[in-house]
């Protein structure tokens, strides 16, 4: 099997689009962070999420690496066609990522607002070995999908109005520093924020 730092999961918080499936087989994909330290991988899997309904009922996830700000924004939405899939040893996948990297789920702690799951590695597939600069502009949607994925859980206007005005602090990077694909998400994103 691949090394994971090969498929591009760091030490670290990596972000990727996790997929997974529902009992059905029905295909889902959010971004997530991987944590890695001293070779050991976790996710914290915030409740309410449809993710972690579908880990908790089948122990499995892929974490796809990419670095298409598109792919990531449309996922925080489910905007996702099942176009956007395809399956990697019977899982689904997204089509798009640089790898994949198929875990297996053990829950190893309840938190009030999160659980936190083990990851074992038991298939990695490495599509795209790419060099890359960083991008500011990559970085920033980043951070402002992060910012939207809070927007929609407060209840005050002027929680609202904070992360409003942040998001548009990094649109104004993503304007100056990204490319297409980055200026595309943070157009998504800016129209999901009414
Ligand atoms: C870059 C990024 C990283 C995220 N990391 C996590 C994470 O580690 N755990 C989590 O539960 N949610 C995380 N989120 C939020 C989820 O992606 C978001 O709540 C999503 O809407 C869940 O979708 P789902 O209901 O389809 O699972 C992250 C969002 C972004 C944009």
């Amino acid at each position: 099997m691949a090394n994971l730092v090969e498929a591009g999961l760091h030490e670290g918080i990596s972000e990727v689009i996790a997929t997974t499936q529902s009992r059905a087989g029905v295909p889902n994909a959010a971004p997530v962070g991987i944590h890695a330290e001293s070779g050991k991988y976790c996710v914290e899997l915030y409740r309410g999420s449809k993710t972690l309904s579908n880990v908790n009922t089948t122990r499995k996830m892929a974490a796809n690496v990419t670095e298409d700000a598109v792919l990531f924004v449309r996922s925080l939405f489910g905007n996702l066609a099942s176009s956007d899939f395809s399956r990697f040893l019977g899982f689904p996948v997204l089509s798009g990522a640089d790898s994949w990297i198929l875990f297996r789920c053990r829950l190893i702690a309840e938190r009030a607002d999160y659980l936190l799951f083990l990851l074992t590695p038991f298939a990695v597939a490495v599509r795209n070995k790419k060099i890359s600069a960083i991008n500011r502009g990559l970085n920033a949607v980043i951070e402002a999908a992060i910012l939207a994925s809070r927007y929609d859980l407060q209840d005050g206007a002027r929680d609202k109005t904070r992360i409003k005005m942040q998001i548009h602090d990094y649109a104004r990077i993503v304007d100056r520093c990204g490319g297409r694909s980055e200026k595309e998400a943070m157009q998504i994103l800016l129209q999901h924020l009414v």
